[in-house]
């Protein structure tokens, strides 16, 4: 299960860096490709010269450092792996993680990566349990990061107690539970993310506020779990997640196209903020200011890809999720929207702008069915991504 999959290492500062010397050998064994990062910190517990050889791999240690720079940027770096283990994960790295710190390799590494990342703390009992990390761990897995450990028992420091980072062969466990999670291979998944831009002119346009996160983390939670995923995304500030066909589109007509070539497929997300409206007539050239004469632009309403798929009459996906942005009686709206487009799920989210919702990193969601309104706990864009992804599989897969 992780032959030839491209692991990540990073070895934070605590005693029990010496067993990640005894993971990189093993993952090695299993044919896994490590490659190492050091904190400044680890160096004090392991080499890099032993944890080179044993990886096979030259060790990363400096943000700075142009030689590694010149070959591969930190942040490709942090893109080019399949999964990321944090092992061990101290509580400073912990701390850093959560506060979204970059003020080290391995920070950075941590905060520029769209690559799921598996940790595995370690540290004294009295650290763990401080409500300091304990409110850290929270926002890590609000945040999507898997943990494996740390187990309870006696520690180097002579203390008992959590906080002994898990045995090898558990990381190795937790990290093949990663890859094997394929329970939506062979299933085939449109995603819709991002605005779209409706010219004006050749410079201008209109637009809305999503980033396309949302999007994106919904794509990359069903790639994780195998599924085979077409990502039709419109101008996003996030990246598109690895592991995925990119359809980059710009226009709402564009994004519609792009989904019915894609089709057919077992389901389809619907994640986009996708413009209602386009202007009729987009001029060819760049419209000129003309002695206070304002121009009057013209709409016409976008075709609705939601409702399209939704009300296919031959060789609709199995289940269709559509969004709903809303800013008052959200369930009520959103309820009302399921029934006018057709679709299975509506995942109904607040917008309004004191949620900090639209273009932030959480979301407090409502899902829609056939079944009724469930509300789900504020959490962040991945912990939703992973629930909803976890749902499509159990809808799909039965
Ligand atoms: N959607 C779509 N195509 C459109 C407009 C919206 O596929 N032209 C999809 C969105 O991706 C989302 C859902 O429809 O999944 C809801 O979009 P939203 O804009 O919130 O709803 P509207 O139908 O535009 O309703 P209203 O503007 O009244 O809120």
């Amino acid at each position: 299960m992780l032959a030839s999959k491209r692991i990540l290492l990073i070895i934070g500062g605590g005693i029990a860096a010496y067993k990640s010397l005894d993971l990189i050998r093993r993952l090695k064994g299993l044919g896994a490709e490590v490659t190492p990062v050091l904190t400044r910190a680890a160096e004090e517990f392991v080499t890099p010269l032993s944890v080179a050889a044993l990886a096979g791999a030259p060790v990363h240690r400096d943000l700075f450092d142009l030689t590694t720079e010149a070959e591969m940027g930190h942040i490709q770096l942090s893109r080019s792996a399949d999964l990321i283990v944090v092992a061990p994960a101290t509580a400073d790295l912990m701390a850093k993680m959560a506060q979204g710190h970059a003020n080290d390799l391995a920070s950075t590494l941590l905060l520029a990566t769209d690559t799921p990342v598996l940790i595995a703390p370690a540290m004294n009992v009295r650290m763990w349990e401080h409500p300091a990390t304990q409110r850290n761990i929270a926002q890590l897995k609000s945040d999507g990061i898997r943990f494996v450990g740390p187990d309870a028992g006696e520690m180097a420091c002579g203390e008992f107690g959590a906080g002994r980072m898990a045995e090898v062969p558990d990381i190795l466990m937790a990290a093949e539970t990663y890859f094997e999670a394929g329970v939506l291979q062979g299933k085939r998944i449109i995603v819709t993310s991002g605005p779209t831009h409706e010219p004006i002119d050749p410079v201008r346009y209109i637009a809305n506020r999503s980033s396309g996160a949302q999007g994106t983390a919904i794509a990359a939670a069903l790639a994780a779990l195998g599924a085979e995923v077409v990502f039709v995304t419109g101008p996003a500030d996030v990246p598109p997640p690895p592991h995925v066909e990119v359809v980059r589109v710009e226009t709402a007509a564009q994004m519609k196209e792009a989904v019915e070539s894609a089709l057919p497929a077992d389901a389809a997300v619907f994640a986009a903020a996708v413009a209602d409206w386009r202007v009729a007539s987009a001029s060819a050239s760049k419209i000129k200011k003309k002695d206070g004469a304002l121009p009057v632009l013209e709409f016409s309403e976008n075709p609705d890809i939601l409702a399209g798929v939704s009300q296919m009459a031959q060789g609709r996906p199995k289940l269709v999720v559509g969004f709903a942005a809303e800013t008052d009686d959200v369930v009520a709206h959103a309820t009302a929207k399921r029934e006018r487009k057709g679709c299975d799920w509506i995942v109904a989210n607040d917008v309004r702008p004191e949620t900090g919702i639209m273009g932030g990193s959480e979301n407090a969601v409502v899902l829609i069915s056939g079944d009724g309104a469930e509300s789900w706990p504020r959490m962040g864009k991945g912990a939703v991504a992973e629930k909803l992804a976890a749902r499509i599989a159990e809808a799909l897969v039965q």
